[in-house]
């Protein structure tokens, strides 16, 4: 055998593709004791007892065996449930499949509509996941940079559309938007609805944290394509139950696709994962059935949160950022810092706090910072003041 490296012979996308960085600044700090960790996208309550019980039920009772490729049916009948609550007009469990988490979802979407070279077009800064499966499997994320002028992010239309060529085969917005907690308008949905129309290409929304919105008293959601789609058409939906329920380490989410695609979706989650275990899927009934309120307190702790971060970094001026609208993080630019990863890095060795360098989110993200806020609101404010101190020694204004 010829002394060579392994890496050498494993395929070209798997070699290139690069850490993610919001993992890379986690796996740093990961187990440092004292390190107040707002580097990932979860809080800090576990999963309510009402969603695990009946998961651990299921598990005793012995549903340990192979189960449906598409999802139980009672979990598929509860997301439609779910959304004829919250959508005002009936769903049905037919365009609902289960998922190993929200990334699965994604996945599975991407597995669908892009092929090799193919383009699928996504507004950044940007969460990584969807342009690293997409390099994997040798397609190409085409990144059309928001602008954060005047403390403010917007998406020019104009040049998201001058990106489409006649190899686009999607449009993906994550509204609201890890990092940046902008959230789409039903103009802005209903612009890049015509769009897609019109070039016949795929809707792929991310509104995993549409429940988490801040823009619009009472409204309990923001703004989502479902609002201005027919659920038949060019349109695919990522969820999950990570971010509502508090089920991070659970891996279950789920794709909303026209139903015709069913017997495709199948296939692919065969190939994959071969489906989600069934004892799981148990809790998620519960959670979809009886987790209204467990939402509605986890959103106000999360809204009550975020004020908390604006009002501490108001008082730094070297500290950019616009009030976030949707999801649960703080993503800010500190005047003069031009290597986020490095920075994450001393902020854990230097202040011991943990957050995710903007880089992770594209070129575009440099120079920025994103914290989690969806935190005990104790532990946050001791993360605020220690990063307060640090930045007065290290990038004083
Ligand atoms: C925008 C977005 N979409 C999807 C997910 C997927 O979540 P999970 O795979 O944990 O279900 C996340 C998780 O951080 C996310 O931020």
């Amino acid at each position: 055998m010829k002394n060579q490296s392994h890496l050498l012979s494993i395929t070209r996308p798997a070699q290139a593709e690069p850490d993610s960085g919001i993992v890379k600044a986690a796996m740093y700090g990961f187990g440092r004791p004292g390190v107040i960790p707002l580097w990932a996208g979860e809080g800090n309550l576990p999963t309510p007892e009402a969603f695990c019980k009946p998961a651990a039920e299921s598990l005793l009772k012995g549903e340990t065996f192979y189960t449906w490729q598409r999802g139980i049916p009672e979990l598929r009948e509860a997301l439609a449930r779910y959304h004829t609550r919250h959508f005002g007009r009936d769903f049905s469990s037919e365009n609902f499949f289960v998922t190993g988490g929200g990334m699965q979802a994604i996945q599975t979407a991407i597995q669908m509509i892009a092929g090799e070279d193919d383009e699928v077009i996504i507004p950044s800064p940007a969460w990584p996941n969807y342009a690293g499966p997409l390099r994997l499997q040798g397609s190409r994320p085409i990144e059309v940079p928001m602008e954060f002028r005047n403390g403010k992010w917007s998406l020019d239309f104009d040049r998201l559309f001058a990106a489409i060529t006649p190899r686009t085969r999607a449009i993906c917005l994550n509204s609201p938007s890890n990092p940046l907690g902008w959230t789409a308008s039903r103009d802005d949905l209903i612009a890049i609805r015509d769009v897609c129309r019109k070039h016949d290409i795929w809707m792929f929304g991310d509104e995993v944290y549409s429940r988490f919105y801040y823009g619009a008293k009472n409204e309990a959601r923001a703004p989502s394509f479902l609002d201005v789609c027919d659920v038949e058409e060019r349109l695919l939906l990522a969820n999950t139950f990570s971010k509502n329920w508090a089920m991070t380490g659970w891996r279950v989410g789920w794709l909303q696709a026209p139903r015709e695609l069913g017997p495709v979706i199948e296939r692919i989650i065969q190939y994959n994962t071969s489906g989600t275990a069934a004892f799981l899927q148990r809790g998620c009934v519960a959670a979809l059935d009886n987790g209204d309120e467990f939402i509605a307190m986890q959103v106000t702790r999360a809204l009550a949160n975020r004020d908390l971060v604006v009002n501490f970094l108001r008082e730094f001026p070297q500290i950019r950022f616009e009030v976030p609208t949707g999801a649960f993080y703080m993503f800010f630019k500190i005047e003069g810092m031009t290597d986020s990863a490095a920075t994450a890095r001393r902020l854990i060795d230097e202040a011991g706090v943990g957050f995710a360098p903007g880089s992770a989110f594209g070129a575009d993200g440099e120079g920025f910072m994103r914290m989690c806020y969806l935190r005990d609101p104790a532990q946050l404010q001791e993360a605020l003041n220690r990063f307060g101190q640090w930045l007065k020694t290290n990038h004083p204004k």
